[in-house]
C-alpha cells in the first residue's frame, strides 16, 4: 500500500533529524573520526577487546589456533611470566622456535623501575614501542628516549639497555643472526612515520619498511595499513616466514583453508609456504607489523 504523502513527508523529516543529530543508523564513527579520537595509539594491544564479547566468559572458549605451519595467539590465551635477565618485567613468548620458527617474538610489560635483559649469543633483536615510554643506552654510552611507534634494532652481541620509570609494552623480535661473508648490521633507532611510504604494485596497502634492505639484515619488519575493505591482491605462498602483531583495526586473515577473524592484539606465525591473505574490515584502519627473513640463500 503506497504511504500517504503526508506520512512521507513526517517519515523523512525524521530520518533527516536523525542524521543531523547523529544518532541514528548513520552514527557509525566515520574513518577520519575514529583515527582522530583521543584513544592513544595501539592501545587495542594493550588493552584488547576480547570478543566475541558474548563469548568472553565461556569456560575454555579461545580464539587461538596452533596447527602445524600456522598458528593465532589472541590476548585471552597471553601468558606473562618473569623474564629471565630483565628486572621487573614479564614477558609473554607468542612465537617461538618450538613452533617451527627461526625467530621469537613476544610482548613484554616493563614496570617501574624496570631494566631490559640481554640476548643470547649471536641473537639480534628488534624491539618496537607499543605502550609507554623507555630509555634506551648503548655501549657508547648514548642514550634517548624511545615513544610510542618507535623502534631500534640491536646488531648480536651489542651490549644495550632499555630502562623504565613507569610502565611500557614492547613487542620484540629475536634471531640468531644468520653470518654471511663479512657483513655487519649497524644499530638503528627509528620512529614508524618518519620512514617513507614504499610502491607496492598491483596492491592498494600501504607500506613502511623499518630496517635497511641491504645484504647484511636477514631480516625486515614492515609496517602494512589497510583501509577497512582493502586487501592483499596476492595470495602469497611463499619461503619466507612470518611473525604478524595486529596493532590496529581487524579483518580476516586466511591460513591455509583456514579463515580467522582476528582483531588488534592478535599475534599470526607463518610458516614457510602456508596460504596467506589478508582482508581489512570493520571501521577503522587496519595495521600490522610483520617480520619477515630477508636476503639468506635458503639452502
Ligand atoms: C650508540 O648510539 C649512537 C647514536 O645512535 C651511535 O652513533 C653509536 O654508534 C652507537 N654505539 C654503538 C656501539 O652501536
Amino acid at each position: 500500500m503506497p504511504l500517504s504523502p503526508l506520512l512521507s513527508i513526517i517519515l523523512s523529516s525524521l530520518l533527516l533529524k536523525s542524521v543531523i543529530a547523529g544518532d541514528g543508523f548513520c552514527s557509525a564513527p566515520s574513518v577520519i573520526a575514529a583515527g582522530s579520537n583521543s584513544r592513544p595509539l595501539y592501545s587495542k594491544v594493550t588493552d584488547p577487546t576480547l570478543s566475541p564479547s558474548h563469548l568472553e566468559d565461556l569456560p575454555g572458549f579461545t580464539r587461538s589456533v596452533y596447527a602445524r605451519d600456522h598458528a593465532l595467539i589472541t590476548p585471552e590465551s597471553h601468558v606473562f611470566s618473569p623474564l629471565p635477565d630483565w628486572i621487573n618485567t614479564l614477558g609473554a613468548y607468542l612465537i617461538t622456535p618450538a613452533m617451527g620458527s627461526h625467530f621469537a617474538m613476544y610482548l613484554v610489560k616493563m614496570q617501574e623501575n624496570s631494566i631490559s635483559g640481554l640476548p643470547p649469543h649471536d641473537v639480534e633483536r628488534f624491539v618496537f614501542v607499543v605502550q609507554g615510554t623507555v630509555t634506551f643506552t648503548n655501549a657508547t654510552g648514548i642514550s634517548g628516549k624511545l615513544v610510542v611507534d618507535s623502534y631500534a634494532y640491536l646488531p648480536p652481541n651489542s651490549e644495550h639497555s632499555f630502562k623504565c620509570d613507569a610502565s611500557a609494552t614492547l613487542a620484540i623480535i629475536e634471531r640468531r643472526y644468520a653470518y654471511v661473508g663479512s657483513h655487519i648490521t649497524e644499530q638503528i633507532v627509528g620512529s614508524t612515520d618518519k620512514q617513507p611510504l614504499l610502491e607496492t604494485p598491483g596492491e592498494v596497502f600501504e607500506l613502511r619498511k623499518l630496517l635497511p634492505t641491504s645484504t647484511p639484515y636477514d631480516f625486515n619488519i614492515h609496517i602494512m595499513d589497510f583501509q577497512p575493505g582493502e586487501f592483499l591482491n596476492v595470495k602469497e605462498v611463499h619461503y619466507n616466514q612470518h611473525g604478524l602483531l595486529l596493532l590496529e583495526g581487524q579483518g580476516i586473515y586466511r591460513l591455509g583453508k583456514n579463515w580467522y577473524p582476528v582483531q588488534a592484539g592478535d599475534v599470526i606465525w607463518m610458516a614457510p609456504f602456508v596460504p596467506q591473505w589478508y582482508a581489512a574490515l570493520g571501521k577503522t584502519r587496519s595495521r600490522y607489523l610483520l617480520y619477515k627473513d630477508v636476503n639468506r640463500n635458503p639452502l
